[in-house]
């Protein structure tokens, strides 16, 4: 994003000396100081006894009068940082433990029994019926009491339901599941009111290098990430070209990711906007600030823009991308629905800024990836924190997309990734929890977008969306081999399990991963050579080859079946079928 960046500079200065430019709140050019950047979240201090945190929201982010089922999420843990003192010793019997959910005080009651989750680590789903509801456009609230008869305990919290009327201008609607993260949308041909799980994949494009949309979806691409050419005055699209554009996307159902970095501190041209795309059949979701953290945006910023958009167009997320290892992510983040995360770590010097000359450190110095090692485990690192800080700020898990580089050759970065690397990327960002990809930027080099293409047919359709949308991600620990980065997403009695090999030089050692239950036979191998021998629930595979990356489903034997049997096809069941996983 940085090219763009560069061009139209700064805009707010609430943490610096006057005059001075920042990124990620750090002085870099060679003329300025280096001075503490503040902003940085620390883990919350602990208590001294174990508080009891619940927490309700519900499942889906929105509901609309075709729903049939909507529900509730009830999650429950002892934390040392957020929630109500708990005693311990009382705690032993719960059976007194009554949980309620209202809605607007006293129009709706939901009584739920407790079933001795409250107490430990638990997550329930509770279901209510729409039927009592009128859909409008501004949210329900929703109210958790748990009372407590022999103490006289009470606890509370809170959480907003949108159940919203239905589109009347022809425009769609797009969920996010609260539990596994995931999109999900209605078929944008046949309008049916069946929702699918999506798993973007994808590219940042302009309209000036926007591929064909018909061409790019036979590519197995499933959305655009269009980004303003900012050309003109407005710094918005060639709404001639733009309009152009999104009637192909409306033909052949390519969603559009609609892309506001340059105006989405302008409540006026914000307004605007939303009035002119949020009808298009083909609009997946908003995006407001580009590396708001980085640039230093004001710390209210994502906010008022996410409010306003919420009023405008409540059937759509909205997203913003942040650059930062660790700046005022709380602020930022709290305006959008989705956050997205771009660490480029490839051709990257991190102690030395090739750009400005200058050394890079924790409080001065931009290198083109902050608080970065240069190594691919850097995009892990950050999607893990960025989970972290989610809990550590008390804040509902929100879903976290990645942003591969597909990019080099330019300022801080030396070279453009190989292909086995931008696999690789991708596939460890699906591996620590992301939900969505979307690269920066179409085009590449021939050689990424050459096996993007493949990757995109595997990712984005086909089972790997029930799975990675329809179950937690489980990781999962490798033997053998360093360096291996392993998880698996279990539907009843399948798992789609993503093995990546993180160093560049072969191997010969034998690797083994245990999986979480007797799977015994292999049903599909989706990605790479797949030359793992399973074994009542044991992986292994004697030597490899540096980046190797396998996707491959495995099954449970059915009672009197053999580890012979073969099967191909992967039978995942629906997003609904499947509730015992444990949140994003
Ligand atoms: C609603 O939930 C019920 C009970 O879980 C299930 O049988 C039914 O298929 C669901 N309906 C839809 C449309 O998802
Ligand atoms: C919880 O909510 C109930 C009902 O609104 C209220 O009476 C009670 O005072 C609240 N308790 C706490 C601890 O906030
Ligand atoms: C409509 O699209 C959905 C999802 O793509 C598909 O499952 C369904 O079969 C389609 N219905 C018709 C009538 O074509
Ligand atoms: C949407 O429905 C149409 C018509 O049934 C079908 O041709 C198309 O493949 C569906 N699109 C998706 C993304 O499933
Ligand atoms: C906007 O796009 C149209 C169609 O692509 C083109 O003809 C026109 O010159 C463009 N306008 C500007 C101001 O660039
Ligand atoms: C947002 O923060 C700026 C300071 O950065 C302040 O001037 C402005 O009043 C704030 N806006 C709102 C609506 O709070
Ligand atoms: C930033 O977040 C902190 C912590 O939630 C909050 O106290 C502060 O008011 C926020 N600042 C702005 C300007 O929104
Ligand atoms: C980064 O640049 C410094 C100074 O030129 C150099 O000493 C160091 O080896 C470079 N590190 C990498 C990983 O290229
Ligand atoms: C970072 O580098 C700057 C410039 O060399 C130096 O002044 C500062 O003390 C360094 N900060 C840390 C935390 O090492
Ligand atoms: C399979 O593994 C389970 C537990 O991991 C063990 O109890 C069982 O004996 C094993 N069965 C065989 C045939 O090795
Ligand atoms: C799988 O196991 C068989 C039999 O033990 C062995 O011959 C083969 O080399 C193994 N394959 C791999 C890829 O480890
Ligand atoms: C690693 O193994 C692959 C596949 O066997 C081979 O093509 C490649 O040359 C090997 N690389 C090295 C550095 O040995």
């Amino acid at each position: 994003m940085f090219w763009l960046l560069l061009v139209f500079g700064l805009t707010a200065a609430f943490n610096k000396p006057p005059g001075v430019s920042i990124w990620c709140g750090k002085a870099y050019l060679p003329t300025d100081k280096s001075f503490a950047p503040g902003g940085a979240l620390q883990k919350p201090p602990a208590s001294t006894r174990p508080l009891l945190n619940i927490q309700v929201r519900p499942r889906m982010s929105l509901y609309i009068p075709t729903d049939v089922n909507a529900s509730f999420i009830v999650e429950s843990q002892f934390s040392y940082t957020h929630g109500i003192a708990w005693d311990y010793a009382e705690a032993q019997d719960d059976s007194d433990l009554k949980l309620e959910i209202s809605i607007e005080g006293e129009s709706l009651h939901l009584h739920h029994s407790v079933a001795g989750g409250v107490t430990s680590e638990s997550l329930q789903e509770v279901p209510f019926s729409l039927k009592n509801l009128i859909p409008r456009l501004i949210p329900y609230g929703v109210t958790l009491t748990v009372t407590r008869a022999s103490a006289r305990w009470v606890y509370n919290a809170t959480t907003l339901l949108y159940y919203l009327p239905a589109r009347l201008d022809g425009g769609t609607t797009t969920k996010v599941d609260s539990l596994y993260g995931g999109l999900l949308v209605q078929n944008i041909t046949n309008r049916t009111t069946t929702w699918t799980p999506l798993l973007p994949y994808s590219y940042y494009t302009t309209l000036a290098n926007a591929p064909n949309p018909q061409a790019f979806i036979n590519q197995g691409y499933n959305i655009i990430h269009l980004v303003p050419d900012a050309t003109t005055l407005t710094q918005t699209f060639n709404l001639t070209a733009l309009n152009t554009f999104l009637n192909a996307c409306d033909q052949v159902g390519l969603w559009v990711m609609y892309d506001m970095r340059y105006t989405y501190q302008n409540l006026i041209s914000v307004t605007a906007q939303v009035a002119l795309l949020q009808a298009r059949k083909s609009l997946l979701l908003w995006y407001t600030g580009d590396e708001p953290d980085g640039h230093g945006d004001p710390l209210n910023a994502t906010s008022i823009g996410y409010a306003l958009i919420k009023m405008l167009d409540p059937w759509h997320p909205v997203s913003v991308l942040l650059n930062c290892y660790n700046f005022y992510y709380g602020n930022y983040s709290a305006g959008a629905d989705i956050i997205l995360s771009d660490v480029y770590p490839i051709g990257v010097n991190t102690t030395w800024s090739v750009v400005y000359n200058t050394p890079c450190n924790k409080t001065y110095g931009r290198c083109g990836c902050d608080d970065c090692d240069g190594v691919v485990e850097d995009i892990s690192t950050r999607l893990d924190r960025f989970e972290k800080y989610q809990t550590w700020i008390g804040s509902v898990p929100k879903p976290l997309w990645g942003v591969p580089q597909a990019f080099g050759k330019q300022t801080f970065y030396n070279r453009t990734p190989t292909a086995a690397e931008e696999v690789t990327m991708t596939m460890l960002s699906l591996n620590h929890n992301a939900k969505g990809i979307v690269m920066w930027a179409w085009p590449t080099t021939p050689q990424i977008s050459t096996m993007t293409k493949q990757l995109s047919v595997v990712l984005a359709h086909g089972a790997v969306p029930g799975f990675m949308l329809g179950a937690r991600t489980v990781t999962l620990k490798a033997v053998g081999q360093t360096e291996m980065d392993v998880a698996g997403w279990r539907v009843g009695k399948q798992m789609l399990v993503s093995i990546l090999s993180l160093q560049t030089p072969n191997w010969t050692n034998t690797v083994t991963i245990q999986l979480p239950a007797a799977f015994t036979f292999i049903t599909q191998v989706l990605w790479g050579a797949g030359q793992w021998n399973l074994t009542n629930g044991t992986l292994s595979k004697v030597g490899g080859v540096g980046l190797d990356t396998d996707l491959i489903i495995v099954q449970l034997a059915a009672k009197n079946e053999t580890s012979t049997s073969t099967r191909s096809s992967a039978g995942v069941g629906g997003i609904e079928d499947h509730h015992d996983g444990g949140g994003l």
